[in-house]
Parts: structure tokens; sequence; C-alpha cells
């Protein structure tokens, strides 16, 4: 069968109640990261900030914050239910939400300045989605891959914290880890 990793996700991610449960629990990005993406995708680019691409948007946790930079925000996901929650939330209205695979992005060639995945880029098809990123991307675009781990501050013991610390790692890091696919790993070693 042909490399399609998004075939899977979209069965993970189809139930509508799945998709409420992120709207309702999923963490929104500190202000910084949005800040600090923009800021360097100022120092490769000059020009004005069109088209913002956030692939695998879930319900546009992370696409939303974009909105004030950029005249419109495309946010992406490959399942319906992630978007049709979307759709139903408030968001700025140069926030536009599509179903689709990041594999295929609805953007002309060039169009785009930034291509943004948030805690998704390990479900993607990476050659695949690559390509297309570099398609829609203009002259020095910029592609941001973002994800978060365990924090080091969760457990605030007055003896046991690290105690505490070194279990929860070992069960993320090692234990759950035979359960990370490849490309999460690589997204995880590598970017
Ligand atoms: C862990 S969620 C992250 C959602 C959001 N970006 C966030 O930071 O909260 C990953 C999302 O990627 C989507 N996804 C997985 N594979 C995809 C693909 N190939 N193309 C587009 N979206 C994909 C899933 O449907 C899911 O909504």
């Amino acid at each position: 069968m042909k490399n399609c990793s998004w075939m899977a996700t979209e069965r993970f991610f189809e139930g509508v109640q799945h998709a409420k449960n992120y709207a309702t629990f999923r963490p929104r990005p500190p202000e910084q990261l949005t800040e600090r993406i923009v800021a360097y995708l100022k120092e490769k680019y000059e020009g004005q900030l069109d088209l913002c691409v956030d692939v695998g948007c879930g319900n546009g946790q992370c696409s939303t914050p974009f909105a004030h930079h950029f005249h419109k925000v495309l946010a992406t996901d490959v399942s319906s239910a992630q978007i049709q929650v979307a759709n139903a939330l408030v968001h700025p209205v140069n926030v536009e939400f599509r179903n689709c695979t990041a594999e295929s992005i609805p953007a002309t060639a060039g169009s785009t300045q930034l291509v943004n995945a948030s805690t998704a880029a390990h479900w993607f098809d990476l050659p695949a989605f690559f390509q297309e990123a570099n398609r829609v991307l203009c002259s020095n675009g910029v592609i941001a891959l973002s994800s978060y781990g365990l924090a080091s501050h969760v457990f605030i013991h007055p003896a046991k914290s690290t105690e505490l610390h070194q279990a929860l790692f070992h069960v993320f890091y090692g234990e759950l880890n035979v359960f990370p696919s490849q490309t999460n790993n690589k997204v995880w070693n590598i970017f």
C-alpha cells in the first residue's frame, strides 16, 4: 500500500466528540512562540504578510494567534470533524478553515509566506508535505514546525518532585516510546 499516513490519522481524529474535546482541553500556544515564528519570518522576508497556512490545525488552536499578523490565515486539517467544530467556534474573520491534507494545500504556488504545523507534522507524509510546502511558499517564505514535550516543572512537591519527574519521563520517553511512529521520532529528533 502507498504511504498514506494521513489515512490513519483521519480515522483517529474523525470523531466529532474527539474534536469537541480538543476544543475544550487542547492547550493554546504561548504568545512568545507565535511572535518568535513571525519575527524569524520577518528576518528572512521583507514584503507584506499575505497568507499563513496552518496545516493539521485541529480546531485552530495555533491558527488564530497568527490572524493579526497576516492578511489571511488558511487553517487546514484532514479531519472533517475538527474543521466542523472549528467552524462552530468564534474566530477572527480572516481565518478560513478547510478540510484537506497537509500534502495537498489549496493555495497557489508562491502565495504563502508561512506554512505552520503545530504538534501535527509527526502525522504527515513528510517528503510529500515538504514538496507541497515548497510549492506554496514564496521566495524566502518559512516552514515552522513546533511541538511540545514534557515540562520539567510539572510537580511541586517538597520531597518527591525529582522522583516524580523521573517516573514521568521514564513512562513517556521510555515505556511509551514503543508507540510513536517513526515520523514522530524523526520530528522530535531532527527538527
Ligand atoms: C495533535 S493535533 C494538533 C492540532 C493543533 N495544531 C494543535 O496544536 O493543537 C494533530 C492534527 O493533525 C491533523 N492531521 C494529521 N495528519 C494530517 C495530514 N496528513 N494532513 C492534515 N492534517 C493532519 C489531525 O487531524 C489533528 O487534528
